[in-house]
């Protein structure tokens, strides 16, 4: 069981709205830095271990700073990514750039940064080589295929788009050596919002057992591992969270069986988490504008899947809580939606809540991560502002909301 609690009372997100409308979605800057300082010490047994935080799950760069100063770098996959890491001045070898299908001007943004390179196919060899000269250190991007099982998000190893094999991963490593490639380093990412600890744990063993193989056939060492993000949420209140000690433990004696014994340490230990480090800490805050009454009972909020997609894209469960109305019977059930032209635009669907009135605050949990920067503008709607909770309970705005200027800003309507 997970607890579903605010960072702020029904009077202090009243206040909040009074100088910032809803919709938006607000992030709590205290616990999210408790939680990066917890990821840290739950690895402390290796002292290299170093968290590189996934841009793509919140892309905000107020976000990113507040994370570097906690000692995490980023892992982007984009030119944008790349852009707002060295915004928040991530750059060197905190950055990890994990693309693919990649455009050659990401590669050399990515090489000019010093970024760590980690490359999705083989025959990227020959086009970093050919757009931007090879780095001292490279990574590849391992596809285990039929040999690991799927994740329902995700899914199977075997139908995804990245990675390599295990011989192009064999035959990648030993082109590179030929190039005189002195340092490598290998990735895998096979899981998204994966609850399953012991998925971790046979991940981090595939990839020593990988290291051990790439040792003995190709004669390399291997600076680091990168276990790649996926690590999941309890969405649900009737979820737990992934138990990150147990995790910890298991790749730790992974560690010392595969790695240690066969000598092939120091060998650093990197990951590349968004959900776990941001997700919970996000909260989308709206207002109920609309009470609908035909074959179901709608409430229609001021916010759309504009603002966060999860729900209409996975069937993703978002728990919601209406304002003051926490300890009131459940007794009313709403399809909570949104006012885009997609029927599945809707928060939550046949959920047991509370009478909602209009002009009720609506806050729906857990948009951390996955959740604005998923936004899309179809139908014309905006994306909304993003506001930080700081640590002495006052609002920054970190991102403020987009205005029709912006959505008509790529037309040009006088040669109408
Ligand atoms: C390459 C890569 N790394 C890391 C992540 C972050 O995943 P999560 O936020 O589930 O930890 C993703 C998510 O899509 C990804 O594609």
């Amino acid at each position: 069981m997970t607890e579903k609690k605010l960072p702020f009372t029904k009077s202090q997100i009243e206040e909040i709205i009074q100088k910032y409308p809803t919709p938006f979605h607000i992030y709590d800057e205290k616990a999210i830095r408790e939680n990066a300082k917890k990821l840290i010490k739950t690895f402390s047994w290796c002292d290299t271990f170093k968290e590189y935080f996934a841009v793509k799950a919140n892309p905000n760069p107020y976000l990113l700073k507040i994370l570097k100063e906690e000692g995490f770098g980023a892992d982007c996959s984009s030119l944008a990514e790349l852009v707002l890491a060295e915004k928040a001045s991530i750059t060197g070898e905190n950055i990890m750039f994990t693309s693919n299908d990649t455009p050659a001007e990401e590669y050399v943004k990515a090489k000019k940064l010093g970024a760590i390179i980690n490359l999705d196919d083989i025959t990227h060899i020959d086009f970093l080589e050919q757009n931007t000269g090879l780095p001292d250190l490279i990574c590849f991007r391992y596809n285990p295929g039929p040999l690991r099982g799927g994740n329902a998000l995700i899914g199977k190893p075997e139908e995804a788009k990245y990675g390599l094999t295990k011989d192009q991963i064999l035959e990648a490593y030993k082109i590179c050596k030929q190039k005189g490639i002195k340092r490598f380093g290998l990735h895998t990412m096979l899981a998204s919002n994966e609850l399953d600890p012991n998925y971790f744990i046979d991940t981090a063993i595939m990839l020593f057992d990988l290291v051990v193989d790439l040792s003995k056939e190709v004669g390399i060492k291997m600076e680091f591992v990168n276990l790649g993000g996926g690590f999941g949420i309890p969405y649900r209140p009737e979820q737990n969270r992934l138990d990150m000690d147990y995790i910890s433990a298991g790749i730790k004696k992974a560690f010392e069986e595969k790695i240690v014994k066969n000598k092939l340490n120091p060998l650093k230990i990197f990951m590349e988490c968004g959900r776990i480090i941001t997700g919970p800490y996000g909260y989308l805050v709206t207002k109920a504008i609309h009470k609908k009454d035909t074959y179901k009972n709608y409430i229609g909020l001021d916010a759309c899947m504009s603002n966060l997609m999860r729900p209409a894209l996975y069937g993703a469960y978002h728990h919601i809580t209406v304002m003051g109305k926490e300890n009131a019977l459940f007794d009313k059930k709403y399809d909570i939606v949104g006012s885009l032209c997609e029927n599945n635009d809707k928060f939550a669907i046949d959920r047991m809540l509370p009478k909602i009135d209009t002009g009720d605050i609506v806050v729906i949990h857990d948009t951390g991560a996955h959740g604005f920067a998923m936004g899309f503008n179809y139908n014309g709607k905006l994306r909304s502002k993003e506001l930080l909770l700081k640590q002495d309970g006052s609002v920054e705005l970190i991102r403020r909301a987009e205005t029709l200027d912006d959505y008509f800003a790529t037309l040009d309507f006088s040669k109408l």
